[in-house]
């Protein structure tokens, strides 16, 4: 039977740059000991007082259907929350909640853009970017960012792009995979792209929590912003709650009354026991929110150390989210002759830049996923492995 064109391309078809990730994969079930520096996942798991309350909600009957956009104290919570780091008025009637935040990055392209309408986003991209957005049956058309300039999107880059017509921008910083935190500059530049091409802004701020330099700035709180910015959020990073899937929109109340459509119309809401207990970890305040995130902020100076005794693999700023992208082109390999060569000989997996698009070539993304002292030692061999390539 025939399926839907709309489904079968959502990968695009051909490589998608996983081949590495795969092989360790494999690896692994073959019992070898795999250093796996490859995805965005904790090595800490949920806190255990969040399961508590997790716990104790659904035993006290929270387990039936949930209110489609939200509890009103989840959507409350996150108001509160956006409002006391951003300063946009926000309220429960500009959120919705969302079974995490890759589901709210398609709910807000289903938002933005109608079928053949052209959808941009930044390379190098996080890897469900173009697929999300083949998915809503848009189109998806990449802006290259450049090493030099630490990957942050150029103004002049973005509206060339938008020049033939564009329903939406995405956007996400701090960034997964460069590790950048948009400056002020970057931020004034895709602010006023938008205003002047009439784009919608699609802001994936899901590591907001994780800045290590620097401040993160959310579009949303730019002049005229906030009536064109779907504000993608996510406890997945902030709370390691990646396996509870819950995430949210922030937008005007008119796109969330909408998107309160699509979801009564595919996800029918989250889990009442999940809303609950991320209404408990908001309740614990950045406090929690530094302990999670504090393993990555060691880990980064850990890598800044070792790194800074050599010249051979360059680092990119790395100034937020749990990533580590290195420029390993002094060795004369790309990015995937890297990473195979370092997983074949070394058993440390991880990212070739090119699986995130092509700005990335000829670089490495590391993740700070493992305890430090592994951390370590696999960047100490990481390093020595380039210098060894690098003088052949
Ligand atoms: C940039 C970015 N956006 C969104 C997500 C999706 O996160 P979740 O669906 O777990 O909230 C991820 C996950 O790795 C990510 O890196």
């Amino acid at each position: 039977m025939q399926l839907s064109q709309r489904i079968t391309q959502i990968t695009g078809g051909g490589s998608d740059g996983w081949d590495v990730f795969y092989k360790a994969r494999r690896m692994i079930a073959e019992g070898i000991d795999v250093t796996e520096l490859t995805i965005g996942e904790h090595d800490i798991r949920t806190d255990p007082t969040i399961l508590t309350a997790m716990d104790a909600s659904a035993r006290g009957g929270h387990t039936g259907y949930a209110m489609v956009p939200g509890t009103q104290e989840m959507r409350k919570a996150v108001a509160t929350r956006i409002q006391e780091r951003t300063g946009v008025p926000t309220t429960y009637e500009n959120i919705l909640i969302t079974p995490g935040g890759q589901s709210a990055l398609f709910a807000a392209h289903v938002a933005a853009c109608s079928p053949g309408d052209t959808a941009l986003y930044i390379d190098p991209y996080y890897a469900t970017y173009p697929g999300t957005i083949r998915g809503v049956g848009a189109v998806p058309v990449a802006i290259q960012t450049e090493a030099s300039n630490a990957f942050q999107p150029r103004a002049k880059d973005i509206a060339a792009a938008a020049v033939n017509g564009a329903a939406s921008l995405l956007v996400n910083s701090p960034n997964n995979p460069t590790g950048t935190v948009y400056n002020a500059e970057t931020m004034d530049g895709i602010a006023s792209v938008c205003r002047e091409n009439d784009l919608w802004l699609i802001s994936d701020e899901v590591y907001d929590t994780q800045v290590w330099d620097g401040s993160h700035i959310t579009p949303r709180a730019l002049p005229d912003m906030a009536e064109r910015t779907l504000v993608v959020g996510s406890m997945s990073k902030s709370h390691a709650m990646t396996g509870s899937r819950i995430g949210w929109i922030a937008g005007p109340a008119e796109a969330i009354n909408h998107l309160i459509n699509l979801a009564t119309h595919t996800t029918y809401g989250v889990p009442g026991y999940i809303q609950d207990a991320a209404v408990h970890a908001f309740a614990q305040g950045t406090d929690l929110e530094d302990e999670i995130s504090a393993p990555f902020r060691r880990r980064r100076t850990i890598a800044r150390d070792i790194l800074a005794k050599q010249n051979t693999v360059g680092l990119i700023p790395a100034q937020g989210a749990m990533y580590l992208m290195l420029d390993i082109r002094a060795t004369g390999l790309s990015g995937e002759e890297f990473a195979n060569s370092l997983l074949d000989t070394h058993h440390i997996a991880t990212m070739p830049g090119e699986s995130f698009g092509t700005s990335a070539a000829g670089h490495i993304r590391v993740a700070m996923t493992v305890d430090d002292k592994r951390f370590s030692d696999a960047l100490q061999t990481l390093v020595d492995h380039a210098i060894t390539l690098s003088v052949q």
